[in-house]
C-alpha cells in the first residue's frame, strides 16, 4: 500500500527530486570525503590525512596535485584550451610522437580518445573491421570496459547479462592455460588480454602463456591486444608489459594515470594496424585535445626525468619483500599493482587498513586486496603499511 508520502513523491517532480541526491546512484562509495591531495596523501573534510594506496583507481600516477601535471595544464589552458581534430596542433603531434617513443614494442602510431572502455573498444572495432571477422577471444576474469564490445571482452556476467543479446561471440581462455591457446581460431578477429588481470585479483600471465599466444595469434591471422589500461605508463617498472619476455601486440591499450587524471584514452599500434586505418575509420570530438596532450606530455617527462619506471620498481620489491604480516599470506603482482593475499575477507581488511589512515581497494577474489599506489609514492609509506597491517588481529 502506498503511504501518503510516497504518493507526494510520484505525482510531484521536484518533491521526487528532494527525495534523492541529483548524482545517479551507482558507485558503492568508500566512506572518506576527499577534499585535496598531495603526492600519495589525501586530506579528509574531517580533517584526517589517508596514505593512498588506490590513486584513485589507479589514476593518480604522480600522485594527486602534482604541481609539473597541473602547470602544463593551466600553461595550455590560457594559450588555447580546445580545439578538435578537425585541424593540426602542434602539441597534438608531439604527445603522439612521444608516447610512441616511451611505449616502444614497434607501436608507432597512437589513437587518442578519453576512456579505458573507449579505447578498448576502438581496438576491437579495428580488428573486426579489418580481419573482417564477427569473433573475439577474451580471458576468464578479464575486466575491458562497459560499451558494448568492451563489455563482450568482460566476463562478469552481472554487467553482461542485460545485454547478452547485443554482445558480440566471445571464445574464452583461462589464463596461463597454454592448452586453451588451440581456441584461438581463423575466425577470431583478436584476443585481447590484461598482462595482470587486475579487477580478477592480481592474476600475472606468464611469458609461456604470452608468447604462445602470439604465436598462435601469427599462425591464425588474429590481432593481439594488450589491454595496458592498469599495467602501462610504468605502473609496473618499465614503461609497458608490450615488448617485454619479446612479445610485441599488435594494439595496445592505455588510459587511466597516462595524463595524471585528466580524462585520456590511447590505442597504440603497430604497422600493420596502422596502415589499414582509413581516414574516417576512428573519430573522438574530445581525443588529443591540447589540454590532455599537455598533461600527458608532462607524465611522461617526469617518469623520465625521475627514473619513476625504477623506483615503482624498488616499491614493488619492497611490498613483496615487507607486506607478508598480519592478515597477509602473500603478495601478488609487481610494481605499483600488487595484491595482497589475505587470510580472511580481504573487505575486513580494508576497513581496518582505513581506520589505521590507508585507501586500499578490494577486487574479484574476496581475499586479494588491491594496491595501486603512484609510482613516486615514497618508500616510507610502505613500511607504515606493514605497521599497520601487522597491528591488524
Ligand atoms: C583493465 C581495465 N580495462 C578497462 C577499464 C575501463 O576503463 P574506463 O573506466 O576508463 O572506461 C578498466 C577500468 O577499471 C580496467 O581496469
Amino acid at each position: 500500500m502506498m503511504n501518503h508520502e510516497m504518493q507526494q513523491v510520484l505525482s510531484n517532480p521536484s518533491a521526487q527530486r528532494a527525495a534523492r541526491p541529483a548524482l545517479v546512484d551507482t558507485y558503492a562509495q568508500f566512506p572518506i570525503e576527499p577534499v585535496s591531495g598531495n603526492g600519495a596523501t589525501l586530506l579528509t573534510r574531517d580533517g584526517r590525512e589517508y596514505w593512498d594506496f588506490y590513486g584513485g583507481h589507479a589514476v593518480a600516477l604522480l600522485g594527486h596535485s602534482h604541481a609539473g601535471v597541473t602547470r602544463a595544464v593551466t600553461e595550455q589552458m590560457a594559450k588555447l584550451t580546445f580545439y578538435s581534430n578537425v585541424v593540426p596542433l602542434e602539441i597534438r603531434a608531439r604527445a603522439a610522437e612521444r608516447l610512441c617513443r616511451f611505449a616502444g614494442a614497434d607501436l608507432n602510431s597512437v589513437f587518442f580518445c578519453n576512456s579505458g572502455a573507449e579505447a578498448n573498444e576502438n581496438a576491437l572495432k579495428l580488428a573486426i573491421q579489418q580481419t573482417g571477422r564477427k569473433r573475439i577471444a577474451v580471458l576468464e576474469g578479464g575486466w575491458h570496459g562497459r560499451t558494448l564490445l568492451a563489455l563482450s571482452a568482460t566476463t562478469e556476467e552481472k554487467l553482461r547479462a542485460p545485454f547478452s543479446d547485443l554482445l558480440v561471440d566471445s571464445v574464452r581462455l583461462r589464463p596461463n592455460q597454454l592448452n586453451d591457446v588451440d581456441k584461438l581460431d581463423a575466425g577470431i578477429a583478436a584476443i585481447i588480454v590484461e598482462p595482470i588481470l587486475s579487477i580478477a585479483g592480481i592474476v600475472e600471465l606468464s611469458a609461456e602463456f604470452l608468447q604462445a599466444l602470439r604465436r598462435r595469434s601469427n599462425q591464425t591471422g588474429t590481432y593481439l591486444i594488450y589491454d595496458e589500461i592498469q599495467t602501462g605508463a610504468g605502473r609496473l617498472g618499465r614503461p609497458y608489459v608490450a615488448g617485454a619476455f619479446n612479445v610485441a601486440p599488435d594494439m595496445s591499450t592505455s588510459a587511466k594515470g597516462l595524463a595524471n587524471g585528466m580524462p585520456i584514452g590511447a590505442v597504440l599500434m603497430n604497422e600493420r594496424v596502422a596502415s589499414r586505418v582509413k581516414a574516417g575509420d576512428l573519430g573522438s570530438t574530445f581525443g588529443g585535445g591540447p589540454v590532455v596532450c599537455a598533461a600527458l606530455l608532462a607524465v611522461l617527462d617526469t617518469i623520465e626525468r625521475d627514473s619513476l619506471c625504477e623506483h615503482a620498481a624498488r616499491l614493488g620489491d619492497a611490498m613483496h619483500q615487507e607486506l607478508v604480516v598480519g592478515p597477509v599470506e602473500r603478495v601478488l603482482g609487481r610494481g605499483c599493482l600488487i595484491g595482497l593475499r589475505t587470510r580472511g575477507p580481504a573487505k575486513a581488511v580494508q576497513q581496518k587498513l582505513l581506520d589505521a589512515g590507508f585507501v586500499t581497494g578490494t577486487s574479484a577474489d574476496s581475499n586479494v586486496l588491491r594496491l595501486m599506489p603512484p609510482i613516486n609514492t615514497p618508500p616510507e609509506a610502505v613500511l607504515l603499511l606493514r605497521n599497520a597491517l601487522c597491528a591488524i588481529q
